[in-house]
């Protein structure tokens, strides 16, 4: 679907669920994370993405993104990395390669909520172009047992251009 310096993105099937749910098990608090990719992906207009970098002789599952449309807006429920691959463009590669589909499918604004402490995605999201719009206050509980806000971010596809060049 989409390939950027030895970074492949193409839409996640059945058979990627293992890979997913791996990735998903890396990046995130979760002591199910197969039935929470299952889970994520159950409603109508859900799909995942996954990233795959290639490693001669191989592709290694590098990171996934879920996501759903609904009318003219997209939401980004999760998007994951695999530790080794960080830094490395891929996450990156995964929010180009949704905006794409999420266009065709008639989106024209992406949403989504991420913790005010999760500093490598909040950095991540401004790269993209993202705006914050606004806040959920206790939203998030961290393994720690303590709550979180939400930051509600939010980006207009005829933004693309408007990237943080930094
Ligand atoms: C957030 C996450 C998806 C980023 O993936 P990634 O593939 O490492 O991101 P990229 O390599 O595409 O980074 C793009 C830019 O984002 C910013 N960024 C990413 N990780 C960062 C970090 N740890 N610290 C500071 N900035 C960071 C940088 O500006 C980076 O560009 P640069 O490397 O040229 O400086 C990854 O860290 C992850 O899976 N985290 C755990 C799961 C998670 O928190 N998901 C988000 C839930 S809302």
């Amino acid at each position: 679907m989409t390939e950027t310096s030895g970074i492949t993105v193409r839409f996640a099937e059945r058979d990627d669920l293992d890979a997913l749910a791996a990735i998903y098990a890396e990046s995130f608090d979760d002591m199910q994370p197969r039935l929470a990719v299952e889970q994520y992906l159950r409603p109508p207009g859900t799909w995942a993405l996954i990233a795959l970098v290639h490693e001669p002789p191989h592709e290694m599952p590098a990171g996934f993104i879920l996501t759903r449309n609904a009318a003219d807006e997209a939401e980004i429920f999760s998007i994951g990395v695999a530790r080794a691959f960080r830094r490395r463009g891929v996450g990156l590669a995964l929010l180009d390669a949704m905006d794409g589909v999420a266009g065709v499918r008639g989106a024209r604004t992406i949403y989504l909520e991420v913790g005010v402490d999760n500093r490598a995605a909040r950095a991540l999201y401004s790269k993209a172009g993202y705006e914050i719009i606004g806040e959920r206050p206790d939203y998030y509980r961290n393994p720690g047992g303590n709550r979180v806000t939400a930051l509600v971010l939010r980006r207009h596809l005829e933004n693309i251009e408007n990237r943080d060049s930094s």
